[in-house]
């Protein structure tokens, strides 16, 4: 079998096989298939797209790329969430402890910035001394212990996902429903939870721009997860604007600790307990989403979702007193206002130009060998439906280079549009698959 044919054969819109979908994949992960071919490859699924057989294929043979979790010593149905990506999406932060205290164990592995979105192991990251790298029996003994467990991809896990991620993070291969579909569902079938849980977002901030290509994300997923024998749950939701008001990593980190002690934005404390519901509900810890919605919701009032944040912070070697002293953070040393140039109404934030101008103070990669600036983001103080007036802050940008930052500001304000009618704030959820 030869790489350059399978590229021929998709750029042309044939249909590969399933060993050709190995080949790829087998020999891009041993490395005899080099970056410049899967890149091709990838451009070429990309523009003329894979059908449902060759989507399950291509996610199977990314599960078994490298070892697969047994997380069978660990009691209790263990419920994994995921989201497709979007920008401010700190969720996981906040629903992870949430679900934890509520009696579901988690077990989970998470991904770094891909595109103009952030990722969880990056965020996590910004914690001093946190680490995301574990190896199996701490992951899982941590889970035994507290609950909660939360590691980057490693080197064994779906490796193969691990560096087509990577290279459709720098390549333009990102937004495909089926390199999306089977990263996701590789990663999330290869760490071995019993029932899963996806955060299918939606609008200019996500990969899928549209309700209907945001369901058809969803319903793949499902459809891989529950023919794997494993409850999948797709909630698809608005990303139509940031979600909540930071974006960039260690941020995001400060607004999901504050939406664990109750002063959180109002959106990602609402899709926090109604994702965490879900969980609960999955996971066997109450009889409906409705029930398992109020459970978490209680523990965030009484604190013992955020007691579980501290405890799992201490249990990967980060500083849990960055819970009461954000300065631990790493900091900024450049902060920019971004101000409005009209009174009136926030008609619209198109989320992925405040990724994109996160990215580029410093948050996200360029390339793949790119360090990320932990400290470097945009806070959004306005949101769609807010009034502002003329000259009034409506962002802030910081990072630790002034040209970057100026850019970072200068496409920030672009991303705003004022207008001058009251607007409706968007729906949060918009539907539930497969519950
Ligand atoms: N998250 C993933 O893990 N993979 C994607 O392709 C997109 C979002």
């Amino acid at each position: 079998m030869n790489i350059i044919d399978i590229i021929c054969k998709k750029r042309d819109g044939g249909k590969l096989t399933r060993d050709e979908i190995e080949f790829f994949v087998k020999g891009y992960t041993e490395g005899t298939i080099p970056d410049y071919q899967a890149s091709a490859l990838l451009m070429a699924i990309f523009f003329q797209k894979m059908d449902k057989e060759e989507t399950f294929l291509l996610a199977e043979a990314m599960r078994v790329s490298g070892d697969v979790i047994d997380l069978s010593d660990i009691k209790g149905i263990k419920v994994d969430k995921h989201s497709t990506g979007g920008v401010g999406d700190k969720t996981t932060l906040v629903v992870a402890p949430l679900a934890a205290a509520c009696g579901i164990p988690i077990a989970k592995m998470s991904g770094r910035g891909l595109g103009f979105t952030g990722g969880t192991v990056d965020k996590l990251e910004s914690i001093p001394g946190f680490r995301t790298a574990l190896e199996p029996e701490e992951f899982l003994g941590q889970v035994n212990t507290i609950g909660i467990s939360v590691i980057g991809q490693t080197a064994h896990i779906t490796p193969a996902d691990k560096k087509i991620y990577a290279l459709r993070d720098v390549t333009g291969t990102v937004e495909n429903l089926s390199l999306i579909s089977s990263s996701i569902m590789s990663k999330k079938l290869a760490a071995g939870s019993d029932a899963i849980v996806l955060d299918v977002k939606c609008g200019d901030g996500a990969f899928m721009k549209t309700f209907e290509d945001a369901c058809a994300l969803g319903k793949t997923m499902c459809e891989i997860g529950e023919s794997a024998g494993k409850k999948t749950v797709a909630v698809i939701t608005d990303m139509s604007q940031p979600l909540g008001n930071a974006v960039g990593n260690s941020l995001e980190v400060i607004e999901a600790i504050e939406t664990l002690k109750g002063n959180g934005p109002e959106d990602i404390t609402e899709l926090s307990i109604r994702l965490a519901g879900v969980m609960i509900f999955v996971g066997g810890k109450a009889s409906s989403p409705e029930e398992g919605q109020a459970m978490a919701k209680a523990a965030l009032e009484d604190g013992r979702g955020l007691e579980k944040l501290a405890a799992f912070i201490k249990a990967q070697g980060g500083n849990p007193e960055v819970i009461n002293d954000y300065s631990l953070f790493p900091q900024a040393q450049i902060s920019t206002e971004v101000t409005a140039d009209a009174d009136g109404f926030v008609e619209e934030i198109k989320a992925e130009r405040i990724g994109l101008a996160s990215q580029h103070t410093g948050a996200g990669r360029q390339s793949k060998e790119d360090a990320v600036d932990l400290s470097a983001g945009i806070y959004v103080k306005k949101k769609v439906g807010d009034q502002v007036s003329r000259g009034e802050v409506i962002a802030v940008v910081y990072g630790n280079d002034e040209q970057k930052a100026a850019t970072g500001a200068e496409e920030a304000k672009k991303a705003f549009r004022i207008g001058n009618s009251p607007v409706e704030k968007p729906v949060l959820i918009k539907e539930i698959l497969g519950l």
